[in-house]
């Protein structure tokens, strides 16, 4: 199976120089306000698709285990340093379009900041539906092109493409954002019952930033998310579904499937996954199960 390429976070100080230092505590904040409204207080089994650094993995406190699931590995031992090799964490290096889980697996998904380096991202839906229980909850950021800021640019001339059209952005390679009303499609054809939404950094404005202190400002944000439901005219958009329709329920023990030819169970040994259908095998190594590409 061929999927997109993917956006290689490898090697990446994204953590330090975008979040740390990168003057973005106000958007830090407002999104842990967004994701305390919307995350279930308890839970089992929780799936962090595209888990960076695991900067918001403390966040989800009521759940007794969380999956960790990245591309890179380095971002992923960042988050090991940051959460420490605790049995309630898993870490998982491994491509979003290829989820190396049993259908009907978790209670839970968040995917925040992920989507918009998916070039087809109907396809990552499609997996993430899969590998949730029914009823499941997830929780999903996307970055908006319709936000106030391209409005007023594309008004201005300053920007050539339209804010208001479905079709989503490619603003920069792999970094895209998508129109709201084709993010409730899409949920809609994968089985998604979309439930509440809340639109996220109203005040992402550099003066705005400068003169007001991040928690007054992520305090307003808070109040202005209510909005989501109305209109969404910011950067970022949270949404909270539930899984609906027809699907399985992972039986007691099963976990992970192979991503080559999606057999499950795989046989565990203290190095290495190994798929006895198709042979292929991956390896486990500083606590971290890796199934972006088989050994040799
Ligand atoms: C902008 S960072 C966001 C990290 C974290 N969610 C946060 O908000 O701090 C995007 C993350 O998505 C991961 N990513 C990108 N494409 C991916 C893919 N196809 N499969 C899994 N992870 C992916 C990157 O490695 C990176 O860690």
């Amino acid at each position: 199976m061929t999927t997109p390429p993917v956006c290689d976070y490898e090697g990446s100080d994204y953590q330090t120089s975008f979040w740390d230092e990168g003057g973005r505590a106000y958007e830090d904040k407002a999104e842990e306000i967004a994701l305390k409204r919307l995350l279930p207080k308890s839970g089992k089994l929780l799936l962090e698709i595209g888990a960076g650094a695991g900067r918001n993995t403390p966040r989800y406190k009521g759940y007794e285990r969380i999956v960790l699931l990245d591309y890179s590995r380095t971002q992923l031992q960042q988050a090991q340093e940051r959460l420490g090799k605790n049995e309630r964490y898993i870490y998982v290096a491994a491509d979003a379009y290829k989820l190396p889980f049993v259908d009907g697996l978790f209670d839970s998904a968040t995917m925040i900041r992920t989507l918009h380096h998916m070039k087809d991202a109907p396809a990552v839906l499609r997996q993430v539906r899969r590998i949730l229980q029914p009823s499941a909850k997830f929780i999903l950021e996307y970055a908006n092109k319709l936000n106030l800021k391209a409005i007023l640019r594309y008004f201005l001339k300053k920007q050539d493409w339209s804010p208001f059209t479905p079709e989503q952005v490619e603003f920069v390679d792999l970094n895209f954002d998508f129109h709201p009303k084709t993010i409730r499609t899409w949920l809609k054809e994968s089985k998604f019952n979309l439930e509440n939404q809340l639109t996220v950094s109203h005040f992402r404005i550099a003066i705005a930033k400068r003169l007001f202190p991040a928690n007054f400002l992520a305090k307003l944000d808070g109040f202005a998310q209510l909005t989501g439901n109305w209109w969404q005219l910011t950067p970022s958009v949270f949404t909270l579904s539930t899984a609906i329709g027809e699907s399985a329920i992972a039986s007691e023990g099963a976990f992970f499937q192979c991503p080559q030819c999606n057999h499950a169970p795989l046989e565990e040994t203290p190095e290495m996954l190994i798929c006895p259908n198709c042979g292929a095998k991956y390896a486990i190594r500083n606590g971290i199960y890796d199934f972006r590409e088989p050994l040799a």
